[in-house]
């Protein structure tokens, strides 16, 4: 048998299709009930270009938590696909999203991350719009214009936004379901992170650019905890968790609509601040307090890109959660920009605080360990998904592990869940809800 990488077989090129042919390949190509998934989604220009339209201008995206923009006039700017917005804390005290495009000639209008601002002036010509978004002045108004610019009709756009449990979500789509619907069972276990105590981020989020395709985030959130036992085997051999096999136990479960997460326990300790043991019993149910106080770990992949981890470790002589959220923002088909908050129990020690945080900074910082051993994973496999198009498009990436596994009807919580993380079930669900998203008329 000869091995050819210039034949490129029944595969045609890419570049050569319509969107139509495209749409069309891609529903004859990836197969993920069967675990087939083909190396070119991870990195073709034409299938990001699909995604940037079917995905990010479609879905609910997650920009900001509430405790972000506390005061009225405080801002972040954040993206939706390829396009910038800016969160406010309006002066009339809502939350405006608001398109960061200045209505005039489509200058960018804030160019900072965050601050505190009542009004924004755009750098080009100086139209000044408040932080409702409102277009507040125009310089030489009469002058230039006489009495023909209707200002109440160039406020910035608002785009929808909704939120839940302090997390604030916006779309493009006026059709999109609510917000509410579209989370759907996957609230639940959000709780455990956002409402299970009055929690605040802990400063500006951390960003960092990596070479890899933003769905290899996802995927890994939503499905992989089998590679902890490899990439991160360094965690066990320096005695933070007890074996290297610690990934294994809890369950796979998955929510809809490309949502779902890896559950780790039980934990024979206590990860969390017990003086605060009360409140916690008084925001959760007694299901999901009974999750919480044996939760080891907890890695939540909200469709598109969004990542939510608990995770804890022994330091310092006792058992230390954090808890941190993330975004695979996608910068390009190979590039993501990872931007990643901390938050803690607002009302926990100071102490404790600081442990948390630490724990964050070592395992999943930007210099974590665990961090590192990923990107290099992602990256490389970006690099290889290139190759296989230019060379032999042929190639598929397997994703059959744990076909031969059923659900179990006895978990707590709601979702499809799997006994044993170890399984690829969440990744074929995730696939099955992406192909259906960009191959949608
Ligand atoms: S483009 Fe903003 S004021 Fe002209
Ligand atoms: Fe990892």
């Amino acid at each position: 048998m000869t091995l050819s990488i210039i034949d490129t077989g029944k595969f045609p090129r890419l570049e050569d299709m319509t969107k139509s042919e495209l749409i069309q390949h891609l529903k004859e190509t990836v197969k993920p009930e069967e675990g087939i998934i083909p190396a070119y989604i991870f990195s073709h220009p034409k299938v990001y270009e699909l995604e940037m339209e079917k995905i990010f201008l479609k879905s609910w995206l997650f920009l900001a938590h509430k405790s972000e923009i506390p005061n009225k006039g405080d801002f972040v700017t954040r993206q939706m696909g390829e396009h910038s917005v800016i969160v406010t804390h309006g002066s009339d005290g809502d939350i405006h999203v608001l398109l960061n495009v200045c209505t005039h000639r489509g200058m960018k209008l804030c160019r900072m991350d965050h601050g505190n601002e009542k009004s924004f002036v755009c750098p080009y010509h100086g139209f000044n719009f408040k932080n409702t978004g409102d277009l507040a002045g125009v310089p030489f108004q009469k002058e230039v214009y006489g009495d023909t610019l209707d200002k109440s009709k160039m406020g910035l756009k608002e785009i929808r936004h909704d939120e839940y449990a302090g997390l604030i979500f916006a779309t493009f789509n006026e059709e999109a379901v609510p917000l509410d619907e579209y989370l759907g069972d996957i609230k639940w276990y959000l709780d455990l992170a956002f409402n299970r105590a009055e929690m605040e981020v802990q400063g500006p989020p951390m960003k960092w650019v990596v070479n890899a395709s933003w769905k290899l985030g996802s995927d890994n959130t939503i499905s992989d905890s089998y590679h902890t036992l490899v990439s991160h085997g360094s965690i066990a051999k320096l005695g933070l968790v007890p074996s290297g096999d610690y990934s294994k136990y809890g369950y796979q479960i998955y929510t809809g609509n490309g949502h779902g997460l890896n559950l780790g326990m039980p934990n024979p300790h206590f990860a969390f601040p017990e003086e605060l043991t009360e409140e916690y019993k008084e925001r959760l149910s007694p299901e999901q307090w009974g999750v919480l106080e044996k939760l080891k770990n907890m890695i939540v992949c909200v469709s598109p890109h969004m990542m939510i981890l608990i995770s804890s470790m022994d330091f310092k002589g006792k058992q230390v959660s954090n808890t941190s959220f993330r975004l695979w923002q996608p910068k390009g088909p190979d590039k993501i920009e990872i931007t990643q908050w901390q938050i803690v129990e607002k009302n926990a020690t100071k102490e404790w605080k600081e442990l948390s945080n630490q724990t964050n900074s070592l395992t999943f910082g930007a210099s974590g360990i665990f961090e590192q051993d990923d990107s290099e994973n992602w990256t490389d496999i970006t690099q290889n998904s290139k190759g296989a198009y230019h060379l032999q498009e042929n190639t598929f990436f397997n994703y059959t592990q744990g076909m031969h596994k059923k659900p179990v009807d006895d978990f707590v919580g709601p979702g499809i869940a799997y006994e044993n993380k170890f399984n690829e079930a969440n990744a074929r669900a995730f696939f099955r809800n992406w192909l259906d998203q960009v191959t949608a008329e």
